[in-house]
Formats: C-alpha cells, structure tokens, sequence
C-alpha cells in the first residue's frame, strides 16, 4: 500500500519572489495550526510574524545573515511561552510553578508541533519554508529583537514567502532505517552500512566532499556543519538564556 501526500514532493523553500505574502493569509494559517494537540490545552506559545525591514535586519545577524533567512519578506519566530499562561494563573488566584525544564518541554513540544502545523498548510497554501536552526544558536539577540519577556524562548523561526527556485528532492534515509517494530532493534555495522552508504555516493554531496578536503560524508557533519566545539559553545549560550528567560534557577 503507498498513501499519497502533499509531503511526497515538499522541498525547503530559499528564494522567495516579490508576491505579498497577506497577513490575512498567515492569520488564517496559523488560526487552523491552532488546532494541532496541545499539552492540556494550555496553548504554550506564542508566534511573532515579521516583515518590517529594521526588525528583519535586526535578526538578520542572529541567523548568520544566511539567504533563507535575508530573501524573505517575512520571518515567522515560534516561541515556547509562559509568559501569558503565568499571568493569567496569577490573575486567577493560582500559583505558577512552571520554572522548569520539564515546563519548558511541555512548552517546547507545543511550539514545533504548532510550527510543523503551519508549515504544512503553508506549503499546501502554495507558499514556501524554510526553518532556521539558528534560532537556538542565538536565542538572545532574537530575544532582544523581539522584545521577548522573561518565560518566553525563541524556539523555531520560518522564513516563508511564494517560492522564487524549484529545488530538487533531497534524499530520505529508508523508512525500515528507522521505524523499530515493537522494540527498538540495534543497529550492526553492516545495517548502518546498508542504509547510509548511498549518501556518500550521491554527486551532490560527492561534491560537498571534495570541496571540503574530506573523505566521508560524516566528516562534513563532524568537523564543518555540526562540530563539538560549535555543539558546546551555543549549548552553554541556551542554557544561560534559560537562566536569564526564569527557567532555570
Ligand atoms: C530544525 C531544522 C533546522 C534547519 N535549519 C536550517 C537553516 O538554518 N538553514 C537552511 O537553509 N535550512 C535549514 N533547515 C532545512 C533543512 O536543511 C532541510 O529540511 C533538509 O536539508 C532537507 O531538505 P528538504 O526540507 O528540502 O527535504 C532546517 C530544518 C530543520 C528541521
């Protein structure tokens, strides 16, 4: 049996054209998100649509000042939010204790589901995204450009408008890589083998090889895209902008 879906064909969206993007169009978007699962109903986030050129150059910097980001006409900024519930506990005579991790992963799961929500009806509305991983290497200046109060981080950002490129369909792993029937099954030398080695094969990323001076794929993620020191660097950056939002004490 194959279902068919709008994903089989989705692509990451970074050129973008010149059509207005309404705020009508993006209201009503995120109006039908809302409706994604949300843990007790609490709606733990809260959305920042941008299109106003001195807040988008603001931002800029905080996401490397990368095309997907500064070809958009607007950035999307997806944040885990206790701000507004706290208020309203404490307007209702009830005590917030939601300083915590555990909060702010219950937040954290709402945020992304709401913003994979949108991005889904976005893309079948015909318009083009693309997420900024960014947004958690630089919380802080977003933060700031945002005018984010305490209890409120900046989760996911998409940078979307009508797209301007038809890219390619990036590759997948094989769905039998990683769904695990009943338990999870560990992997031998030989499974990794079978279920990776066609990534190193693909020119594209052949190409990515050379350029690099690298041998491996995985050496492209390990010393240029994803390194340890990098890893460390913006982890220790997250956890003191936790401490500073009040979720860690
Ligand atoms: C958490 C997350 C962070 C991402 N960050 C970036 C980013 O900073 N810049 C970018 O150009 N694409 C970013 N992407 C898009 C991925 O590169 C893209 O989804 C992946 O290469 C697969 O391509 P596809 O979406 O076209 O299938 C991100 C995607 C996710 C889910």
């Amino acid at each position: 049996m194959s279902v068919q879906s709008t994903l089989d064909n989705r692509k990451t969206i970074r050129k973008f054209s010149d059509k207005v993007v309404s705020d009508e169009l993006l209201y009503s978007l995120l109006e039908s998100a809302g409706r994604t699962s949300t843990c007790g109903n609490m709606q733990l986030y809260s959305v920042v649509i941008t299109r106003k050129p001195e807040i988008l150059k603001q931002l800029a910097p905080a996401h490397f000042s990368q095309p997907a980001c500064t070809n958009a006409p607007v950035l999307v900024t997806f944040c885990a939010d206790y701000n507004r519930f706290n208020k309203w506990c404490r307007l209702n005579n009830a005590e917030p204790g939601y300083d915590n991790v555990e909060s702010l992963l219950s937040a954290a799961v709402d945020t992304v589901a709401l913003a994979q929500s949108f991005s889904l009806l976005a893309e079948e509305n015909g318009l083009g995204i693309c997420y900024l991983g960014t947004t958690t290497y630089n919380p802080r200046p977003i933060a700031d450009a945002l005018h984010l109060p305490s209890m409120v981080v900046p989760l996911v950002t998409l940078s979307l408008g009508y797209p301007a490129e038809q890219p390619a369909l990036v590759d997948r792993l094989d769905v039998k890589s990683w769904v695990h029937s009943e338990t999870y099954s560990d992997y031998s030398d030989a499974d990794i083998h079978k279920y990776y080695d066609y990534k190193d094969q693909l020119p594209e990323n052949q190409e990515f090889i050379k350029i690099n001076k690298k041998q491996t794929l995985a050496q492209i993620f390990t010393d240029i895209r994803y390194t340890k020191k990098d890893g460390d660097f913006f982890s220790e950056a997250f956890v003191s902008f936790l401490r500073e939002q009040g979720f860690l004490h």
